[in-house]
């Protein structure tokens, strides 16, 4: 994270989005081990590629200024997960594009956090950054997911839908829903 942009760490009066620190590694690695938190994912992870996972996000931010924070609740956690902005890497119609992303340990789901927490990215995406838009994607029977998007005001259409170039034909993951968010949907700062 650049130490010189004024606008880091994000922060509401409950949560702070934050650079990473090697104390988050173990509760990373306990929700990346959790069915409930891997259940619309490709595969939990161990220890070890949970670590490789964080190391890597961890130079992204370093290197993009931005990604996928480590997401904090004040009182109640120094670390509940992650919740930012990346660059997909794989080809689709709506690619090259700046994804929104969460992932949160299932003992602290149904509080808002990850809402509260996206809309603080999806500010920092447009008015920081300036993007023209913002998009968030999962597989399509990730309703708990879906529903964070609903909530946030992104647009599904139906005829963005499409099949997740990284997983096989007939995996059943591989189909996937996307929505888009414009500086228009803004949530106010
Ligand atoms: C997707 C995920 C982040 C959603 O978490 P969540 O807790 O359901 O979503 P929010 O943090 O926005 O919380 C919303 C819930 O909190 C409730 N809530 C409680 N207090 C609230 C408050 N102060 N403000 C807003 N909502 C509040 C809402 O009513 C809602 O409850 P509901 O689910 O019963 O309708 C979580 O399920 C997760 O990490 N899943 C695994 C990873 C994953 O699939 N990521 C996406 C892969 S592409």
């Amino acid at each position: 994270m650049s130490q010189s942009d004024p606008w880091l760490p994000l922060e509401s009066p409950r949560l702070l989005l934050r650079d990473w620190r090697d104390e988050d590694l173990p509760a990373f690695a306990a929700l990346n081990a959790d069915p409930r938190v891997m259940a619309f994912l490709p595969a939990r992870l161990d220890r070890a590629q949970s670590d490789a996972l964080a190391a890597r996000i961890r130079a992204q931010i370093r290197e993009r200024g931005f990604g996928w924070w480590a997401l904090e609740v004040a009182g109640v956690a120094p670390f509940v997960g992650f919740v930012g902005l990346s660059v997909p890497q794989f080809q689709a119609h709506f690619t090259p594009c700046v994804e929104i992303s969460w992932r949160l340990a299932a003992e602290h789901w149904g509080r808002g956090y990850a809402t509260e927490a996206a809309r603080l990215a999806l500010t920092y995406g447009f008015d920081r950054l300036g993007l023209s838009e913002i998009v968030s994607f999962t597989t399509r029977a990730n309703q708990r997911s879906r529903a964070v998007m609903a909530r946030l005001g992104l647009r599904h259409d139906p005829a963005d839908d499409f099949d997740h170039p990284s997983l096989p034909p007939g995996h059943p993951l591989r189909p996937h829903v996307l929505y888009r968010a414009s500086p228009r949907d803004r949530p106010a700062r």
